[in-house]
């Protein structure tokens, strides 16, 4: 059952809610890593990235005991600080561990990641930051082989900002002696969840969420509860559905704050916008207006929310400019959406798009999980039916897709 098929022109309507926020739940995962008590964590997405991380870390000795949407780890003793090639290429973010296995352990050996659909993707950053907090660091047969006595707080300045770099070194000198200065860093609101989680297990960390970040390293962390964040990316990708395909939709458990920019984008292609403190509206009841759009680190517009945005551009009135500043490959999903129709004429790194009024359903291929997404939201608006392949993909990141979309009206299923 890797297929999903949707018969578009429907408008969308109705309420769904939210899950816990993918890429705020893997690294918080990984911090059970920095401490011999039991990590409780709730409001867990049920995704296949996080049972991989699950398993990645049960291969090291980490107790876990998953149960709906609830998540205990436990990393009494971590037997076997190894991320393995298998499956740290099904899943970048098992990078992850690095920072927290080398600060417990005083050792690490961890699959580089390769390249991926959306690009090169290296982690130089991740492994000056180490090395700067004095760790040795040898690449041997595809596998960083790290080793410190007990990392030391350092002053980093990152060359770049790096959504998962930052979280690595954060949580490394969570448990390093002295203090560490991160300069540079991202401030995407996983990162400031991440923190909080650190914080509550008795890490000493002042600044997340800003481009500095200072950490006063501690000798041990504790036992913590903590409610992974909503997902922003999840909730954007909903609300440029029903953008695209009309109708009124509600969002619950959401955390509108982390979405400025997307909401902003979306009122300016005409939908009417209402939200609370963890609840959006949306109501579109025109064909929307194009706009462009621009990638870049948090807060501005989310590299995640491109290939959604190009889908909502293909059948907008006019013509918009989709600039993606983060990835070098990002725009696999621009020569499926022509199959369906869609006016894209590629020039670097940035997409031409002219609306079309409507698409056609055809056959297309999901490269990565946000190129799948935005195939998605074109299908909601195709004449006829289109056939997604691959999506797997979205297995990784979207918990639940075609029951949510189905219970927002629309015509989707999975089929093999
Ligand atoms: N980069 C380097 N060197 C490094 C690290 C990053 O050159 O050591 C470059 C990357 O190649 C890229 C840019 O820096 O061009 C930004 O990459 P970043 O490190 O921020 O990406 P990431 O941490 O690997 C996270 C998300 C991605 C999201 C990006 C950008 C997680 C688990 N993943 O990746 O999410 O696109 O930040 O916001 O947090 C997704 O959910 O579909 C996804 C790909």
């Amino acid at each position: 059952m890797d297929k999903l098929k949707i018969t578009g022109g429907r408008p969308l309507e109705g309420e769904v809610q939210v899950s816990g926020a993918k890429n705020a739940a893997l690294p918080i995962m990984c911090a059970a890593l920095l401490s011999a008590k039991p990590l409780a964590l709730t409001n867990v997405p049920r995704l296949r990235d996080v049972s991989t991380m699950a398993r990645l870390l049960a291969q090291m000795g980490v107790a876990v005991e998953r149960s709906e949407h609830s998540t205990v780890l436990h990393a009494k003793a971590i037997t076997d600080p190894t991320a393995t090639y298998e499956l740290v290429k099904t899943m970048r973010a098992s990078v992850l561990v690095l920072g927290p296995l080398l600060a417990r352990c005083g050792e690490a050996k961890v699959s580089l990641p390769g390249g991926c659909a959306i690009g090169a993707r290296p982690v130089d950053q991740h492994v000056k930051g180490l090395q700067a907090m004095g760790a040795t660091i040898s690449i041997e047969h595809g596998y960083m082989q790290a080793s410190a006595r007990r990392l030391r707080g350092a002053r980093i300045v990152m060359d770049l900002v790096t959504v998962t770099g930052t979280e690595n070194l954060m949580m490394a000198a969570a448990l390093a002696e002295g203090e560490t200065l991160l300069e540079n860093a991202a401030r995407e609101p996983e990162v400031l969840d991440l923190a909080r989680c650190l914080g509550a297990m008795g890490a000493k960390i002042e600044g997340a969420g800003s481009d500095v970040i200072r950490i006063q390293g501690v000798r041990s962390l504790g036992g913590a509860e903590h409610r992974v964040m909503p997902d922003r990316i999840e909730t954007g990708t909903y609300l440029a559905a029903a953008a695209a395909a009309g109708g009124k939709i509600r969002l619950t458990g959401a955390a509108p704050k982390t979405l400025d920019a997307t909401l902003d984008k979306l009122r300016e292609a005409g939908s009417k916008i209402i939200v609370t403190e963890s609840s959006i509206e949306i109501e579109t009841a025109r064909r929307p207006v194009a706009v462009s759009v621009r990638t870049a680190p948090y807060p501005a517009f989310a590299t995640d929310m491109q290939a959604q945005f190009m889908a909502l551009a293909c059948v907008a009135d006019g013509t918009a400019l989709i600039t993606e500043t983060i990835f070098e490959n990002r725009f696999m999903h621009a020569i499926e959406l022509q199959r369906l129709g869609a006016d894209i004429r590629l020039e670097g790194n940035t997409a031409v798009v002219r609306g079309v009024e409507r698409l056609q359903g055809a056959g297309v291929m999901a490269t990565d999980l946000r190129a799948s997404a935005g195939l998605v939201i074109a299908a909601l608006v195709a004449e006829g039916d289109t056939v997604v392949d691959r999506i797997y993909h979205l297995d990784r990141g979207y918990e639940g897709l075609e029951k949510k979309l189905g219970l927002l009206g629309a015509r989707i299923e999975r089929i093999a």
